[in-house]
């Protein structure tokens, strides 16, 4: 989604957003712009279609100086990406604002606006905004009381920036649905959609809430909560450092973030097993009492966190034996499904801020009243704070569009989650213990599975001409598999397609070829007898086979079939382990096409619009 930064300090501030957009292009990067002011200077905004980078050039040919100034990288809802509709908006050349979201009345107040006299010079639901802060500025003088009046006045969600010509030392900031902090300096004061914009700057932050407006300037800010009453809040110490966003010496950050997966996975570990148990204090206070409770599992979540959560499926009902269904949130809100109340809401999300996957949970919590338990890595979104019952993955900052470390780790939190349901359920404790030493044992399984990387690396010349290929799997490996296609179709832009490995002779069958890779996920499970007769029917049409294979599965480099071995996992940590090739496979083969690993066409990190 798009990310807002702003400054207001005694220093020129431009060098200072232009750093926050960088460490903020992952969350929209179809064009930029900035807005800088002061007494000396008046109101300058540059904006450029494309990257951050478009925008540091045009600055160049174009300089900006100012001590406030607000900033945004766009991903488009509303109109094209074009230089037009970048943000800030301006208004009369007095009102500039920046604002992540989506305002839903907006076409009705763009009427009223044109009645009014405004000329509209973009296409987008934001312009309203700067045009209704004007209108309420021309009646109240005063900016902060023109933002609360505008907030009122729309629908929707929004996280917005803005700034008056008139104030020059002033800024305004309000949230609703959408992420927002302050970074708290001395003598400046910031705001940001993520800490990580303004770490190079401070490490002291504000998490605005639900409804809350600031009224900022370099000396203090002032907090007014939705019915415009002053309130506090808390001011945070963030552990993270500036480098835990720097892409080091990697090419790219999914690159860095696939390599970090045993360190991630270890630190999500840490603290939550001892003497061959999962501690239940690692889900928060009062989880036992929350657990003993649950009769059944209904997990939400959107994009690579839904195939986490679908893996769990498999696991919480084989394990555990609690019953556990799984949906796409983004359909589960608008289909009045039944949840009953011994039902634990598990969400998971990497951001925490994903609207389809909040507004399930809200509407889940009204109408029933279910727990909810959140599987996130960001300690400060909107759903940790929403749910009784946390997990933290520790993954931390994912910077990378396509998911990797975020995937790996929540598989790993819902791991811990299935064993601590799975003890309530008869699981004996020798089990338990084998399970948690196979959880141990994770960290290092990954790092062999990463010994692949160069191998897969020269594989992935091979794909680079294909159009179409299929991922196959079975029973947990089924969703690991759509990982594996979700991953190649997001960053290669190669249509891939997942299907359970049995699945094949119904349909998909038909597509195979000599020019369609087919990949298939082959742990020394149950289900290998099974597996390895799919894919004779594979083999049999011509497919031509790349197959990811425990070492003791018995399967060889043969006639149209390249095999990749992996090191036996016990059958509980597999997924985990065989998602870490797939992800290396759709790096190299992006990689190799040239395209923009990091930033995929069309992609935004943290969907905070529905
Ligand atoms: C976007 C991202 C995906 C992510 C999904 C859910 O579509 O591009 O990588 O899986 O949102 O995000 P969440 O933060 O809720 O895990």
């Amino acid at each position: 989604m798009c990310g807002i930064v702003g400054a207001v300090a005694e220093r020129d501030v431009v060098s200072i957003l232009m750093e926050g957009l960088r460490r903020l292009e992952y969350r929209g990067y179809d064009s930029a712009g900035l807005v800088a002011l002061d007494r000396e200077h008046g109101l300058g905004r540059r904006r450029a279609v494309g990257k951050v980078a478009a925008l540091a050039e045009r600055l160049e040919d174009e300089p900006l100086t100012g001590h406030v100034g607000i900033a945004h990288t766009r991903w488009a809802t509303h109109g094209a990406p074009s230089e037009a509709n970048a943000h800030p908006h301006i208004c009369e050349g007095r009102v500039a604002v920046v604002h992540n979201g989506i305002i839903e009345n907006h076409a009705e107040l763009r009427r009223q606006q044109e009645v009014d006299g405004y000329r509209f010079t973009s296409q987008t639901d934001t312009e309203v905004i700067a045009h209704q802060v004007h209108r309420h500025l021309a009646v109240c003088n005063d900016l902060a009381e023109a933002v609360r009046r505008t907030t009122a006045d729309l629908e929707g969600a929004y996280a917005l920036g803005v700034v008056s010509a008139d104030e020059p030392g002033r800024l305004v900031a309000a949230r609703r649905g959408s992420p927002l902090v302050i970074g708290v300096g001395i003598g400046e004061h910031f705001i940001a959609s993520d800490v990580a914009a303004l770490l190079p700057v401070t490490r002291r932050f504000v998490y605005l809430e639900e409804g809350d407006l600031a009224d900022i300037t370099r000396e203090a800010y002032r907090l007014f909560d939705v019915e415009g009453q002053g309130v506090s809040r808390p001011e945070q110490e963030s552990s993270l450092t500036p480098g835990a966003v720097e892409r080091g010496n990697y090419r790219h950050f999914m690159l860095k973030e696939i390599f970090e997966q045993p360190r991630a996975v270890a630190d999500t570990l840490e603290g939550r097993l001892a003497g061959g148990r999962v501690l239940e204090e690692a889900f928060g206070y009062g989880a036992a009492e929350v657990l003993d409770g649950v009769r059944e599992v209904q997990i939400l979540a959107c994009g690579t966190s839904y195939h986490a959560g679908m893996v769990a499926r498999y696991w919480l009902e084989a394990v555990a034996g609690v019953p556990c269904s799984v949906e796409v949130a983004n359909e589960f809100r608008y289909r009045r499904p039944v949840v009953r109340p011994d039902t634990l809401v598990v969400t998971i999300s990497q951001s925490g801020e994903t609207a389809d996957t909040l507004a399930a949970l809200r509407d889940i919590k009204a109408r029933v009243g279910s727990r909810a338990l959140a599987i996130c890595n960001v300690p400060e979104s909107s759903l940790v704070r929403e749910s009784e019952l946390v997990l933290m993955t520790r993954a931390g900052p994912e910077i990378g569009v396509a998911s990797t470390k975020a995937f790996t780790t929540q598989l790993t939190a819902l791991l811990l989650l299935t064993l601590a349901l799975a003890r309530r359920n008869g699981l004996p404790a020798e089990r338990e213990a084998e399970y948690v030493a196979a959880l141990e044992e994770l960290p290092r399984r990954i790092e062999r599975a990463l010994e692949l990387n160069d191998a897969i690396d020269a594989l992935a010349a091979d794909f680079a001409d294909k159009h179409h290929s299929l991922f196959l799997g079975r029973g947990p490996l089924y969703p690991v598999a759509m990982e594996g296609a979700l991953k190649l179709k997001e960053i290669s832009y190669i249509h891939a397609e997942a299907y359970p490995a049995g699945e094949l002779k119904h349909g998909p069958l038909a597509l195979v070829d000599g020019e369609m890779p087919v990949i298939a996920i082959a742990p020394n499970d149950d289900l290998l007898e099974k597996l390895k007769s799919n894919l004779q029917e594979v083999r049999a049409r011509g497919g031509r086979l790349v197959v990811f294979a425990d070492t003791a599965a018995g399967m060889d480099d043969g006639e149209g079939v390249r095999t990749f071995p992996l090191e036996h996992s016990h059958e509980l940590i597999a997924p985990v382990v065989y998602t870490v090739p797939l992800q290396l496979l759709a790096y190299h083969v992006a990689v190799i096409k040239g395209t923009d690993v990091d930033q995929p066409r069309n992609l935004a990190k943290s969907v905070t619009v529905e």
